[in-house]
């Protein structure tokens, strides 16, 4: 695989420091291009940016000069893969005059999320969905394109309900989550407010998870998405943890499974090494995407949040559920499978199906506006 540029739009923030350090020695791509808001163009990274990891901020990321937030003003060294981790309102702004302009535009925002021509995709879970990008304007005009994954605690969902929908199907999903602070960004929730205490509402996380889930697992035309026929309630909680989200998860089933089988489900769910997906060696992808953990007291943040580097989703706890059939507990890394790595994995998947080979579309250095109105 060639490796190719890319650029980080809200690269000084809590997602875009991740980005940078999931992206260190990728082996298909290099970051050439940061941008942040107007108040850090113009600054070299270690300036503008409060370095928060765990991992050093590299020196050539550090002496990097932020650019302004536009495509125009990059011209030709506009790199044509982009991840965006700025807040909605601004992707909302920002995103489709990148994808106007040529560029693939992998989003970690909730912006467009729900849009009927915008995929949101887990490679695992709902690859096919990609083939929806062929139907944005942008893409018939300029090559650009806008993907997007979901919300931290919909990635970490669905890894283990696609197998269940597939292989028994699924009527009704309860689900309480108990969610870590990092996934409010920085400074995030007061720590007066969340030291010793449990928050019982996290602004439209419920309805993003609910409607998120039903995309994701629902089928998708060649331009429009069929969301999955399932009841979906959500409880969102913020919990005084730092890193990992945990979901507890009641589950009606359409056929009857046992615990037998949905283990088995979970065993053999490895869906990027079958059906004409064989041999894709995506670098971020985990081997096996759901880990079961059988004892009793699992998962914990403290000790399953690193499974598959941070990219699995750990389970545990599966037992009947006198409501539902199924009750289980999960746990994945909100920063990493719930962001930035979520994103990466995308466009690793867009690189192998294609979707990067830019050769038929104008020259990136066409200004947005000119292909807007094209
Ligand atoms: P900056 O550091 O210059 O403010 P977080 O979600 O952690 O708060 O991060 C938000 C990211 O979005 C930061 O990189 C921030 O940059 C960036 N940002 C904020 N406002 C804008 C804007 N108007 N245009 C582009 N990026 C922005």
């Amino acid at each position: 695989m060639e490796r190719r540029n890319v650029g980080i739009l809200g690269a000084t923030g809590a997602v875009g420091q991740r980005f940078i350090q999931l992206l260190e020695n990728h082996p298909w791509f290099n970051i050439t291009w940061l941008a942040a808001s107007d108040r850090s163009a113009g600054k070299t990274y270690a300036e503008a940016c409060a370095w928060r990891l765990d991992t050093p901020l590299p020196a050539h990321i550090a002496s990097m000069v932020l650019q302004p937030n536009t495509p125009e003003a990059a011209g030709s060294n506009l790199p044509r893969i982009i991840f965006s981790s700025v807040d909605a309102p601004i992707a909302k702004e920002l995103e489709p005059l990148f994808a106007a302009a040529g560029c693939a535009v992998i989003s970690n925002s909730s912006a467009f999320r729900m849009a009927p021509d915008v995929p949101l995709v887990v490679p695992e879970v709902n690859a096919a969905h990609l083939e929806v990008i062929e139907s944005q304007p942008t893409r018939k005009r300029s090559g650009g394109y806008l993907v997007t994954n979901p919300n931290c605690c919909a990635i970490g969902l669905v890894l283990p309900l696609a197998p269940l929908a597939e292989r028994f199907g699924i009527e009704k999903l309860f689900v309480s989550t108990m969610q870590a602070v990092s996934g409010a960004g920085y400074p995030g929730v007061a720590s007066l407010d969340i030291l010793g205490n449990v928050i019982p509402y996290i602004k439209n996380e419920e309805e993003k998870l609910q409607e998120e889930v039903q995309k994701l697992l629902g089928k998708a035309t060649a331009s429009a998405f069929q969301p999955l026929d399932a009841t979906v309630s959500a409880m969102c909680n913020r919990v005084p943890v730092l890193e990992g989200h945990t979901e507890c998860v009641s589950v009606k089933l359409r056929k009857p499974a046992t615990r037998e089988e949905i283990l088995a489900a979970w065993d053999e769910f490895q869906p990027l090494h079958g059906k004409g997906l064989d041999g894709l060696h995506l670098p971020s992808a985990p081997v096996n995407p759901v880990e079961y953990e059988s004892g009793d007291t699992r998962p914990q943040p403290r000790l399953d949040l690193m499974r598959g580097n941070g990219m699995a989703t750990t389970v545990g706890r599966l037992r009947p559920c006198s409501l539902f059939d199924w009750k289980f507990t999960l746990l994945s890394h909100n920063t990493i499978r719930g962001a930035a790595g979520a994103a990466i994995l995308n466009a690793e998947i867009l690189a192998v199906l294609g979707k990067f080979d830019f050769r038929a579309f104008p020259p990136v250095n066409a200004s947005a506006e000119s292909l807007v109105s094209a």
